[in-house]
């Protein structure tokens, strides 16, 4: 058995076929992959909430395969991914790197936003679906990162997290092990109630507020998504 943490995102992929984008990034609705209105909703919702245009510079933090970077990065001129998953970003770069404008870094996201590559570049941020998977400290120092290293940051997007005080209600019925609720390695990952998040962004200085998908997304009845802003 292998004992490291944090591989989940690193083998399973391999176990999908290649073109099975969704598949690679568990984003499946009973094993299968969820319909492209699903995308869509995801896709309009980022759009809007970092209000992209074609002035900005997107780092996608966490950006898994490049499936969802590659349908944002059509609304900005200049994008980075960046995952710590060699075989999800050997995909993003077989199938959706576009360089020199679009292009894909193996690296984890902590280190990368201590020491970024040309970080005055970017405008907008977005971690979709992933910053469950970080530790407390490595989330905390995150949010402290992009708010010290990347001055022309103006919004960023964190999306799809899981809400604490939604957990009773999505494990009703299912195999629920006490305090897996904080175990990033877990397959949900960290739940943070909005509150919790919320006074996270705080410390490390930021505004924020919360956006929830309309209820027709298939995650809208456990997770929430957070916009961090300069504004206000
Ligand atoms: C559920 S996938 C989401 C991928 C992509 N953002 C999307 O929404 O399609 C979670 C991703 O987080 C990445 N990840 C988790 N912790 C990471 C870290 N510390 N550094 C870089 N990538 C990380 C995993 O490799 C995986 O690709």
């Amino acid at each position: 058995m292998n004992k490291e943490k944090f591989r989940f995102y690193k083998d399973h992929p391999k176990t999908c076929s290649p073109d099975d984008f969704w598949g690679q990034v568990k984003r499946t609705v009973n094993g299968a992959p969820v319909s492209q209105d699903q995308i869509d909703l995801i896709v309009e919702a980022v759009v809007a909430e970092l209000e992209l245009s074609p002035e900005d510079s997107l780092l996608d933090l966490c950006c898994g395969n490049g499936a969802l970077s590659s349908l944002l990065l059509k609304y900005c001129h200049y994008g980075l991914g960046v995952d710590f998953s060699e075989y999800l970003i050997s995909i993003a770069n077989r199938y959706f790197a576009n360089p020199p404008n679009q292009t894909y870094l193996l690296q984890d996201v902590v280190e990368f936003c201590e020491n970024p590559i040309t970080p005055h570049r970017f405008t907008k941020m977005v971690c979709y679906g992933s910053f469950a998977y970080l530790e407390q400290d490595s989330a905390n120092k995150l949010l402290f990162l992009l708010k010290k290293n990347f001055p022309n940051l103006k919004r960023v997007f964190i999306g799809n997290c899981p809400d604490k005080e939604l957990l009773t209600d999505f494990y009703h019925g299912r195999l629920y092990t006490p305090g897996v609720e904080n175990d990033p390695d877990s397959p949900i990952g960290v739940w943070r109630t909005q509150k919790e998040f919320q006074e996270l962004a705080i410390s490390c200085g930021w505004k924020s507020y919360i956006h929830k998908m309309p209820s027709s997304y298939y995650a809208a009845h456990y997770r929430y998504d957070v916009v961090l802003t300069n504004e206000g």
